[in-house]
C-alpha cells in the first residue's frame, strides 16, 4: 500500500468536548431504551470502537458486560470492500438478551448491516446499534443505526479510535485527513 505513505495534515472536526457531551446525551436514550434490562451485553466492533464504547459504557447507569466481534472489511488503507468476515466472534452467547452494537462508523453499510444480520440470527431479545459516525452520501446497502452521534460528509476521518493504516487512533478528538 503506497497510499499510507503520502504526507497528510489532520484538521479537526469534531472535538473531544462535543463527542463527551454526544455521548451524554445518547446515553440517556439508551437508558431509556434498555431501562427494562436486567444485564445489557454492549458489544463492540474491533478495532475502531474501543475509544467509544470506553467512554460509552462510562456514562451508562444500567447493569451491562462488555463483548467484542471484529469484522474486516478495510484493508489497510481507504478502500471499503464488500465482503465482510468475521475475525474474531463473541465469547458469550446472546439469545434472549439485551444487545446493544456498538460501532465507530457506518459508511457503505455493509459492515453493520452483515453483523446485524449475523447477530439477528442468535435471536437475542433485542438488538439495536450505535454509531459515533455516519456518512450516508457513502450508503451502498439499506441500513440505519439506531443513534448516530454525527452525521458526517464524505470526508476520510481519523481520531477517537479511528484509524488510516493503523494511524492516529490515540488523537482524542476527530479529524479529517487532507493530504499535502
Ligand atoms: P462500511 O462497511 O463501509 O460501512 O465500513 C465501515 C468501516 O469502515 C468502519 O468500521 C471503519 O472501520 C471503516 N471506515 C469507514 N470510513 C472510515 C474513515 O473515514 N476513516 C477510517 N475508517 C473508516
Ligand atoms: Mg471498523
Amino acid at each position: 500500500m503506497g497510499a499510507e505513505q503520502k504526507p497528510y495534515v489532520i484538521d479537526q472536526m469534531i472535538s473531544a468536548k462535543a463527542i463527551a457531551a454526544r455521548i451524554e446525551e445518547l446515553s440517556a436514550e439508551i437508558e431509556e431504551e434498555y431501562a427494562d434490562t436486567n444485564k445489557l451485553v454492549v458489544v463492540g466492533l474491533l478495532r475502531g470502537s474501543f475509544i467509544f464504547i470506553a467512554d460509552l459504557v462510562r456514562e451508562l447507569d444500567l447493569a451491562i458486560e462488555v463483548d467484542f466481534l471484529e469484522a474486516s472489511s478495510y484493508g489497510s488503507g481507504m478502500e471499503s470492500s464488500r465482503e465482510v468476515k468475521i475475525l474474531k466472534d463473541l465469547r458469550g452467547a446472546i439469545e434472549g438478551r439485551d444487545v446493544l452494537v456498538v460501532e465507530d462508523i457506518v459508511d457503505t453499510g455493509h459492515t453493520l448491516n452483515h453483523v446485524v444480520n449475523l447477530l439477528r440470527s442468535r435471536q437475542p431479545r433485542k438488538l439495536k446499534t450505535i454509531a459515533l459516525l455516519d456518512k450516508p452520501s457513502r450508503r451502498e446497502v439499506d441500513f440505519r443505526a439506531d443513534w448516530i452521534g454525527f452525521e458526517i460528509p464524505d470526508e476520510f476521518v481519523v481520531g477517537y479510535g479511528i484509524d488510516y493504516a493503523q494511524r492516529n487512533r490515540n488523537l482524542p478528538f476527530i479529524g479529517k485527513v487532507r493530504f499535502t
